[in-house]
C-alpha cells in the first residue's frame, strides 16, 4: 500500500516541534456512508496556528495535524454521501459540526487543526456536512485562505455587522483577517481606515482601495488620525484583531452607535488595559466572534461567485518547507495569506 505525507505536532519541554510523518493512504473502502475521502492540494496559515505551535495557550495539541484551512479535490464517496461527488473541488469548514443557526461551545471541542486533526497531510476524511464547493474558478492555493481568516472577516462584517454601502470600517494590520475585510468592505461599498507597523504593507493596503492609512508604529495613538479623517464621527465597524494593546484605541475610533467585532490576540490574551466606558458612552455594539458556521461559509462563496476578489497571498511554500512557512508566519513580514502546496 502507498504511503501519504502529513505534519504533526509533537510536544517538547516548552511547546511543539513540527514532525514530518508517513501513513498508509486512507482506503476508499473503509468511507462510512456519509464521509467523502479528499486530496488536500493547498493549506493556508493563520496567527492561530502560531498560537498552537508555540503553546501560547496552553492547549494540548500533541500529535494532531495543524492547520484549519485547505482545499482539494474529492477522490471517493461513502454510499450515502449526496451533496458531492469525486471531482468535486471543496474546502473543509472550521468547524465541522457548525452547519448553521447559533454557536454552541460543543462546536469548538471540535475544531480542524486543534481538537481535530487539521490539513496539513495529503489525505483527509470529512464527513459530507463539513465540507463547502469553493468559489468558481478558485485555484486550490486561493481557496485554502478561505475557512478561517475570510470567514472570520465576512462574520465580523456582513452577518454580525450589518455593513453597508457608505459606512466606514477600521482594519488592525495587514494580516490574513484585516485584508479579507480591507477587501469585502471594498466591495460592499464602506470607506476603509487601515493600520500597519510597515509604510510598504500600507501602501499595498491604498492598491486594494484602503482610503486612510497609518503607522502605528509612528503614531501609537492612531485613532487620533482616524478621528482627524472621519470628521470626528469615528468609524462604524472596527475589525479588532489586536486584542489588549488595541482595543483603548480602537474604543476611541468607533463612531457613536457603532460595532466593535472582537476577534483576535495579537497583543495577547490579558484583560484590556483601559477603561471599557466609552462602549457605553458611545452607545456601541460589542461582537465575540469566533469564525462562522457552513451556512456562512457558503454565503461568502455565494458572494465571491458574484463579485472580483483576488486572494492576497504573500507566499507560497512546498510541503516539505512547512517549518520554514510557520517561520515565515512568525516573523509577521506577510501581507494577507500564507499558503503550503501539496
Ligand atoms: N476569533 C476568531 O474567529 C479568529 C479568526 C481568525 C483570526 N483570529 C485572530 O485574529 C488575529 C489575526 O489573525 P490573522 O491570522 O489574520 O493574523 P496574521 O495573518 O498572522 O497577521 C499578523 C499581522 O497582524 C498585525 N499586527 C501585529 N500586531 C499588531 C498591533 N499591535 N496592531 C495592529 N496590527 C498588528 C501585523 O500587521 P502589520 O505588519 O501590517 O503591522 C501582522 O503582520 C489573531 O490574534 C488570531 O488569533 C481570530
Amino acid at each position: 500500500m502507498n504511503d501519504c505525507r502529513r505534519w504533526i505536532y509533537r510536544k517538547n519541554s516548552t511547546s511543539y516541534d513540527l514532525v514530518a510523518q508517513t501513513q498508509p493512504v486512507p482506503s476508499p473502502d473503509e468511507l462510512k456512508p456519509h464521509e467523502c475521502l479528499v486530496a488536500v492540494r493547498a493549506v493556508s496559515l493563520n496567527y492561530r496556528d502560531r498560537i498552537q505551535w508555540r503553546n501560547l495557550a496552553g492547549r494540548n495539541v500533541d500529535g494532531k495535524v495543524p492547520a484549519s484551512d485547505g482545499a482539494g479535490e474529492i477522490l471517493a464517496v461513502g454510499s450515502a454521501v449526496s451533496r458531492f461527488k469525486p471531482g468535486d473541488r471543496v474546502a473543509a469548514c472550521f468547524f465541522p459540526t457548525w452547519k448553521s443557526g447559533k454557536f454552541d461551545l460543543g462546536y469548538h471541542q471540535a475544531d480542524l487543526g486543534g481538537n481535530l486533526d487539521g490539513m496539513l497531510r495529503d489525505f483527509a476524511v470529512f464527513d459530507q456536512d463539513a465540507l463547502v464547493r469553493i468559489p468558481d474558478g478558485w485555484s486550490f492555493t486561493q481557496a485554502a485562505t478561505l475557512p478561517c481568516a475570510a470567514v472570520t472577516a465576512w462574520v465580523a462584517l456582513v452577518r454580525r455587522g450589518n455593513l453597508q454601502p457608505g459606512q466606514s470600517v477600521c482594519v488592525l494590520g495587514t494580516g490574513g483577517v484585516s485584508i479579507f475585510a480591507l477587501q469585502f468592505a471594498k466591495l460592499l461599498g464602506a470607506k476603509v481606515v487601515v493600520t500597519s507597523g510597515s509604510d510598504a504593507k500600507l501602501e499595498k493596503a491604498r492598491q486594494l482601495g484602503a482610503d486612510h492609512c497609518i503607522n502605528y508604529q509612528e503614531i501609537p495613538e492612531w485613532s487620533k488620525s482616524l478621528w482627524d479623517w472621519s470628521g470626528r464621527h469615528g468609524v462604524d465597524h472596527v475589525v479588532e484583531v489586536g486584542g489588549p494593546g488595541t482595543f483603548e484605541q480602537s474604543m476611541k475610533s468607533v463612531a457613536a452607535d457603532g460595532h466593535i467585532a472582537l476577534i483576535g490576540v495579537l497583543t495577547g490574551f490579558g484583560p484590556p488595559t483601559a477603561s471599557l466606558f466609552p462602549l457605553l458612552a458611545r452607545n456601541v455594539r460589542l461582537d465575540g466572534i469566533y469564525v462562522g458556521s457552513r451556512d456562512d461559509f457558503e454565503a461568502m462563496v455565494g458572494f465571491l461567485n458574484s463579485h472580483q476578489l483576488t486572494p492576497q497571498i504573500d507566499r507560497r511554500f512546498r510541503f516539505e518547507q512547512t517549518p520554514e512557512a510557520f517561520e515565515y508566519l512568525e516573523s509577521a513580514q506577510h501581507f494577507g495569506k500564507i499558503v503550503i502546496e501539496l
